[in-house]
């Protein structure tokens, strides 16, 4: 078992956190929406959260160099890797705000709101290896293996962080059958056609995406969140954090089969299927 002291965590509702993070129902009176104007960004862990941040941030500002966070906010941490909710409650609309909560810990925030949702999501077996490299860099985890890792942390309901794959994805596609007022994004299709993806986001929260001066627009976003800017960016690479750049990795698809076996590469395979399946995702 990988042990707790090599991973803090704490759960919540059954379900797994990082020590330092603050689930929603947490922090409920001192997050309030602002129903009208904000939007959300929403994603299990290592599945294009950063990547859709950045869009949305040269979206809505564009030439903007500040550092991400301060943009995008994750409202489940502070500094040094976010802002405080008093710094949140300052920004002025639209605001965009990050969260990976499971659906059900952000629900009262939407019923009834205008507020937007994006949700983005990820092949689970790329997030798996994603997610342990995210985690290996830490010293802590030295000596634990791929192998351990996906039996003890990436399979286990009460240990992976914000509850499994599975789970997290269905909880927000579920939704997306009764929400007028969300956005789903695949990593995948960003890999395959990221003008294509900048443009629905765009069309989205209302940035205009025809007429003069927007292909240009497009064009700029397009150049300032593909994979080998971003890795070299300063504002959105975490390097002020990490004091390296292997956040981003290597932001491919498919890299899964280096390191999952055969039965690992299969159990998830079918997982995502009959998620897909059940809510009509056809890829
Ligand atoms: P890899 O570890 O597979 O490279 P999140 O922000 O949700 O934690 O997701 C991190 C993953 O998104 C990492 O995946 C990272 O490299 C990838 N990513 C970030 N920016 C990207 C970009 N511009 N293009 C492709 N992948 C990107």
């Amino acid at each position: 078992m990988v042990s707790f002291d090599q991973l803090p965590y704490k759960v919540y509702d059954n379900i797994a956190i990082p020590h330092f993070i603050q689930p929603r129902t947490e922090i409920r009176t001192k997050f309030k929406i602002r129903p009208r104007t904000d939007i959300i960004v929403a994603s299990y862990q290592k599945s294009g959260t950063t990547w859709t941040q950045n869009i949305l941030r040269h979206l809505l500002w564009p030439g903007d160099n500040t550092l991400l966070f301060e943009r995008v906010p994750w409202i489940n941490v502070t500094r040094p890797l976010s802002l405080s909710l008093e710094e949140i409650e300052r920004l002025s609309d639209p605001r965009v705000i990050k969260t990976h909560d499971p659906v059900q810990w952000i629900d009262d925030l939407l019923q009834g709101s205008e507020a937007k949702l994006i949700y983005v999501y990820r092949n689970p077996r790329d997030v798996a290896l994603s997610y342990y490299n995210h985690m290996s860099l830490k010293p802590s985890m030295r000596g634990v293996t791929f192998q351990h890792f996906y039996r003890d942390v990436i399979r286990n309901p009460v240990r992976a962080n914000h509850g499994l794959w599975e789970d997290h994805v269905g909880g927000y596609l579920k939704l997306k059958i009764q929400k007028q007022n969300m956005l789903l994004l695949r990593y995948e299709d960003m890999v395959e056609d990221l003008a294509r993806e900048i443009g629905r986001i765009a069309q989205f929260i209302g940035v205009e995406c025809s007429g003069i001066g927007s292909d240009s627009l497009i064009a700029e976003v397009e150049e300032k969140t593909q994979f080998s800017y971003m890795k070299k960016d300063t504002s959105c690479n975490y390097s002020h954090h990490y004091k390296h750049d292997l956040f981003l990795r290597n932001g491919k698809v498919g890299t899964w089969k280096e390191y999952l076996t055969d039965e690992q590469g299969q159990e998830l395979g079918d997982i995502q299927r009959q998620v897909f399946n059940k809510y009509g995702i056809f890829i």
